[in-house]
C-alpha cells in the first residue's frame, strides 16, 4: 500500500515508519519539521519505497495514496503552546485539508486524537463514554479542544461523505526519540538524572498518569487502522503511576544518590490519568506488553546515545537540535 504519515518525522510517526517500511508498504512522510527531526527518518531517505515532503497541513496538498495516519501536531505542551493559535491551525485547517484529501482519493484515515479530550476527568478510569472536562478558554485548550474538533470533523466527514475514518485517543507514550527539550515528565526526569541534576517533580507527586511505551502504540495504531472498529478508542498503559513513583524508577535506573525537587503545580494538570482499554482488548485484541522498567531502560539508553554524540559534535550540533520556530 502507498500510506502517508503526516507528523512522520515526530517521536511516533517515526517509529511508525520503521514499521510500515519494515512491512514493504510506500510510505509518504509529510512533515513541517517544527518538532521532527531528519535524524528521526534518515535510514529511509534514499529507500526507493520512502518519500519524504517538508510540508505543512494547514495548506492543503494533492497526493494519490491508500491510507493515512494523521499525526501531525505538536504533541507536548511546551511546543503545542508556544504558538497556541498556530497549534489550533493545525488541528482544524490541518485535518480538514487531510480529511479533504482522504475523501478525493477515498483513503482510509486515522486521526490521532489524545486522552486530553478528557481533560481533568472526573471519571476514572476513563472510558471512551466520558465525554470529558475540558477548560475551553485554559493554555491547555488550544490543543484539547483542537483535538476535539478534529474527532468532530472526522465524524462528520464519516457521516456526510463516507470517508473512511478511525480514531484513536492516545495516552501518554514515551520511549527513544522523544526531544530531549518538550518538556514531558518522561523526558524531564531522564535528562536531569543523566546531567545528574536534581529531579523537579511538581505538586506532592501524588498525580497519577500511565505510561505506553512507543512500540505497543504504534502496534494498537496499525491494528485500528487495518481493522473495521472505526474507534474513538484508547491507546495507552492502564498500569497506573504516581509521578513520583516514576521519579524514583528513573532515579534508581540511572543514579540512585540524585535529589528530588517539590514545585508548585502548573495551571489545568489534570489530577489523574489512567485509560481503561477495553475497547481496544475486545475490538483489536490489543494491549501493551512492555514494562516500565523496560521501556525506561531503552530510553535512558537512547538519551544517553544521543547525549554523548551532542557532546561530540559540539555546540554548533546543538544548536540545530532546537525546534524550528512555526510559521
Ligand atoms: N506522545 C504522546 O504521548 C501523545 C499522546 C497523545 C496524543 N499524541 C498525538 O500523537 C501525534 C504524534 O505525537 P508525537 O509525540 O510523535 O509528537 P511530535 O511532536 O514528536 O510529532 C509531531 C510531528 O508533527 C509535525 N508537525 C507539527 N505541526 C505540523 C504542521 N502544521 N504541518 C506538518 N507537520 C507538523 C512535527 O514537526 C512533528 O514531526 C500528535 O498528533 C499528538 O497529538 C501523542
Amino acid at each position: 500500500m502507498r500510506i502517508l504519515v503526516t507528523g512522520g518525522a515526530g517521536f511516533i510517526g517515526s517509529h511508525l515508519i520503521d514499521r510500515l517500511m519494515a512491512q514493504g508498504h510506500e510510505v509518504v512522510c509529510l512533515d513541517n519539521f517544527y518538532t521532527g527531526h531528519k535524524r528521526n527518518i534518515l535510514k529511509w531517505l534514499n529507500h526507493p519505497c520512502f518519500e519524504l515532503i517538508r510540508h505543512d497541513i494547514t495548506e492543503p496538498i494533492r497526493l494519490e495514496v491508500d491510507q493515512i495516519y494523521h499525526l501531525a501536531c505538536p504533541a507536548s505542551p511546551v511546543h503545542y503552546q508556544y504558538n497556541p493559535v498556530k497549534t489550533i491551525k493545525t488541528n482544524v485547517m490541518g485535518t480538514l485539508n487531510m480529511l479533504g484529501l482522504a475523501k478525493r482519493v477515498k483513503a482510509r484515515f486515522l486521526l490521532a486524537s489524545t486522552s486530553e479530550v478528557y481533560g481533568d476527568p472526573e471519571v476514572h478510569p476513563q472510558t471512551e463514554e466520558y465525554r470529558g472536562n475540558v477548560n475551553p478558554i485554559g493554555i491547555r485548550s488550544c490543543y484539547d479542544e483542537g483535538k476535539r474538533v478534529a474527532e468532530t470533523l472526522a465524524f462528520d466527514y464519516h457521516r456526510q461523505n463516507e470517508v473512511d475514518i478511525r480514531v484513536a485517543r492516545i495516552f501518554n507514550t514515551y520511549g527513544p526519540r522523544m526531544l530531549e527539550n518538550d518538556g514531558r515528565v518522561v523526558s524531564n526526569f531522564v535528562v536531569q538524572a543523566l546531567q545528574g541534576q536534581p529531579l523537579t517533580v511538581y505538586g506532592d507527586g501524588s498525580q497519577t498518569r500511565s505510561f505506553c511505551f512507543v512500540s505497543d502504540l504504534v502496534e494498537g495504531l496499525m491494528r485500528l487502522m487495518n481493522g473495521d472498529f472505526i474507534g474513538p478508542v484508547n491507546l495507552g498503559n492502564p498500569d497506573e503511576y504516581t509521578i513520583l513513583e516514576l521519579a524514583q524508577a528513573v532515579q534508581q535506573m540511572v543514579n540512585p544518590s540524585l535529589q528530588i525537587d517539590f514545585k508548585p503545580l502548573p495551571q489545568d494538570d489534570p489530577r489523574r490519568r489512567k485509560p481503561d482499554i477495553t475497547r481496544a482488548r475486545t475490538h483489536l485484541h490489543w494491549q501493551p506488553t512492555v514494562p516500565l522498567q523496560e521501556g525506561l531502560q531503552l530510553t535512558v539508553e537512547d538519551f544517553r546515545a544521543r547525549m554523548i554524540e551532542a557532546a561530540q559534535n559540539g555546540t554548533e550540533r546543538a544548536k540545530q537540535e532546537q525546534p524550528i520556530s512555526p510559521a
